[in-house]
């Protein structure tokens, strides 16, 4: 159990105005989040990114995240195999944006935190203000063994204590002139960091373990849910918002969302159907391996399979514009969700006709929040 401890000045509690975020999840691995050969060929690349920020800004959305990630799934689509650096992609496109905020990620077992506390503060600079940190805790272990940097004997639960001293470590550099701590894991010694952030860099995590969602409540800005139906979002959202409150604490809630368009909703099946049926069988077995599942039971039906078979690594939305507000609406109007962060088959394909035909009826149902303000 972690324990509660007050959050350093100028890292205020999140604010409940009731406004929703809409962002995008930066494609920036080769296949996006779709497992089959017959998606469009999302090549990952910095350009790709660039134009789909870029989109993203121009439509009114509030923010680009881009997650961090260090071995792909591999099969027919050698789906992710390619990835850019999270905080260097998204540092270019915080020159290349003025509006959007922009929210990269780093692994915990990976970085130094006075390293990070730099990267970050580097990147409020280069954004003027829209920097954010997507904090993860790292729980693939073939990522990091390939490197010779799997932590052995620090396990899952042990991996949200290292996580905490990090990430206190990095707000006690972001506001102190000099910081010196000896945890169990990081020692500092009169270490200094400067520049300051010039707004505290907006905090999110993923973790969705007991542990992982209580390490969110106590030290994040928000808390992204990893998916299912409205049902279970209402209810993953309310639980974690009662969690963060019973710890004396407030967070937002997130989660992901993959739209694809047609011209009616029986085009959009048919693409989906299109999807599944250029399925990537070897980047399944790829994915099973990195979430630890044994050689024995890969190959087997079980309930994660039968889900991956959508060939979406997400909740989806298939239809038209129409069909899209008014799902999207449901979502917002049946839980707490403060906001989605969207994925398409092809960003530049997709993200004029959200702005187009979407977000404007998005916005008028539901005002945008100025996430800027959260940190009051
Ligand atoms: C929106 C979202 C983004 C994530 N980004 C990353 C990432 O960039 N790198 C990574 O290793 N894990 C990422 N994860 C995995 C989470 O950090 C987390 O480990 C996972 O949801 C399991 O939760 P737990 O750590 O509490 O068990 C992401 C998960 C979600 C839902």
């Amino acid at each position: 159990m972690i324990q509660s401890q007050p959050r350093p000045s100028g890292f205020g509690l999140p604010s409940d105005t009731g406004g929703r975020d809409l962002g995008i999840f930066m494609p920036m691995a080769n296949g996006g989040w779709i497992l089959s050969s017959n998606a469009p060929a999302l090549d990952g690349s910095y350009d790709y990114n660039l134009k789909a920020a870029q989109l993203a800004e121009e439509i009114g959305l509030d923010f680009i995240m881009a997650m961090a990630k260090y071995r792909g799934y591999g099969g027919e689509t050698k789906h992710w195999n390619a990835s850019l650096d999270s905080p260097m992609m998204m540092a270019g496109l915080a020159q290349a944006t003025s509006r959007v905020k922009v929210w990269a990620t780093v692994h915990t077992i990976l970085q130094n935190p006075a390293v990070t506390a730099k990267m970050i503060a580097t990147l409020d600079q280069i954004s003027h203000g829209r920097a954010g940190l997507n904090v993860v805790t790292g729980s693939y272990r073939g990522e990091f063994s390939q490197m010779g940097a799997w932590p052995e004997g620090v396990d899952h639960d042990e991996r949200y204590v290292l996580a905490t001293e990090w990430i206190r470590a990095i707000k006690a550099l972001w506001t102190q002139d000099a910081v010196s701590m000896e945890g169990k894991y990081f020692t500092l010694e009169d270490c200094m960091s400067n520049p300051k952030p010039s707004t505290p860099p907006f905090l999110v995590c993923a973790g969705t373990s007991k542990v992982g969602i209580e390490f969110t409540a106590n030290e994040m800005d928000a808390l992204f849910l990893s998916g299912g139906d409205v049902e279970e979002l209402a209810k993953a959202s309310a639980g974690a918002k009662a969690g963060a409150a019973a710890l004396g604490s407030k967070i937002r809630t997130y989660s992901m969302m993959t739209i694809v368009f047609g011209e009616s909703d029986e085009a959009a099946e048919e693409t989906a159907a299109h999807f599944r049926a250029g399925f990537d069988e070897g980047a399944l077995h790829g994915m099973m391996r990195a979430y630890g599942f044994l050689d024995s039971e890969i190959g087997k039906e079980n309930a994660f399979t039968k889900k991956a078979r959508s060939t979406f690594m997400t909740p989806h939305v298939l239809g038209t514009p129409e069909t899209v507000v008014e799902r999207l609406s449901e979502i917002f109007e049946k839980t707490s969700l403060d906001g989605l962060m969207l994925i398409f088959p092809d960003y530049h394909a997709s993200l004029p006709i959200f702005g187009e035909k979407v977000l404007p009826v998005l916005r008028e149902r539901f005002p945008a929040d100025a996430v800027a303000t959260t940190h009051g």
